[in-house]
């Protein structure tokens, strides 16, 4: 799926998103590796691997993160393209990815799963994170409801797949799995207004087609709803779970 980015907006509110993503740099074994960061956004992890001393590349489907990945670090190099798509041209040690899997339908996952085992060297790594099974489930189940009380239906955007069956994906296109854990970690949003900003920025596609104010009022239900659940000591608390992976390419 391809949205349409505020890089502006993203870099500036969401930067939790690669503030967590750092300690998953940590799950790379070796050093000065050839990396490609797929998914890269804005570059900010991108930019964090070639400070380890890595050889990192970036690549990205979104213009608008692409540009502002490329004024940022003008030094390191990002490339347009589509993440079950991309072709490289020399092979990498290792596939850095954060936060970006999700994004792609369930049925696409092994065509991607292909795209990076091939990239990858005998030996190499493939490192992510993405939502595991449960993730915003308070958020995705209260939006369902506030859509279907308005007589609309919400279809679920996003992968969040349990960690059975994603290994298994990985298994079936060739990976070794080292690692994989799901786990619960619950993610603080910026501003008094940061679950519905959260939803406007990250929910695009339930709501295309309603009127501005239709959508409007269904995240304000929405936000209404979960503010017992998700909103304490005047901060908004989004329900993430992540699934953390290591897969090596055999040799
Ligand atoms: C995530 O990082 O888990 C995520 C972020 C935005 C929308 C869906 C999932």
């Amino acid at each position: 799926m391809n949205i349409e980015w505020d890089a502006e907006k993203y870099t500036r509110d969401f930067s939790f998103v690669s503030q967590y993503g750092s300690s998953l740099l940590d799950w790379i074994d070796g050093e000065n590796l050839a990396v490609l960061d797929l998914g890269c956004g804005s570059g900010v992890l991108t930019k964090a691997l070639a400070e380890r001393g890595h050889d990192a590349e970036g690549l990205d489907a979104s213009a608008e993160l692409l540009q502002a990945a490329r004024a940022s670090y003008p030094e390191l190099r990002f490339t347009q393209a589509d993440a079950v798509r991309f072709q490289t041209n020399r092979t990498f040690d290792a596939v850095f990815s954060n936060a970006v899997l999700h994004w792609i339908e369930r049925e696409k996952q092994p065509q991607l799963i292909a795209h990076v085992f091939d990239a990858l060297k005998p030996g190499g790594q493939f490192v992510f994170e993405f939502g595991g099974y449960g993730n915003n489930a308070r958020i995705h189940d209260a939006l369902r409801r506030a859509f279907e009380a308005r007589n609309r239906t919400y279809v679920m955007p996003f992968y969040f797949p349990k960690i059975g069956e994603y290994t298994s994906l990985l298994e079936q296109g060739g990976f070794l799995v080292r690692s994989a854990l799901l786990l619960d970690r619950p993610t603080k949003l910026t501003g008094e207004d940061g679950l519905c900003d959260w939803i406007r920025m990250f929910v695009k596609t339930p709501f295309e087609g309603l009127s501005q104010t239709l959508a409007e009022e269904i995240i304000q239900s929405a936000a209404a709803e979960l503010n017992a659940a998700l909103y304490h000591d005047r901060n908004w608390y989004a329900d993430y779970v992540r699934l953390r992976c290591k897969a090596v390419k055999p040799f």
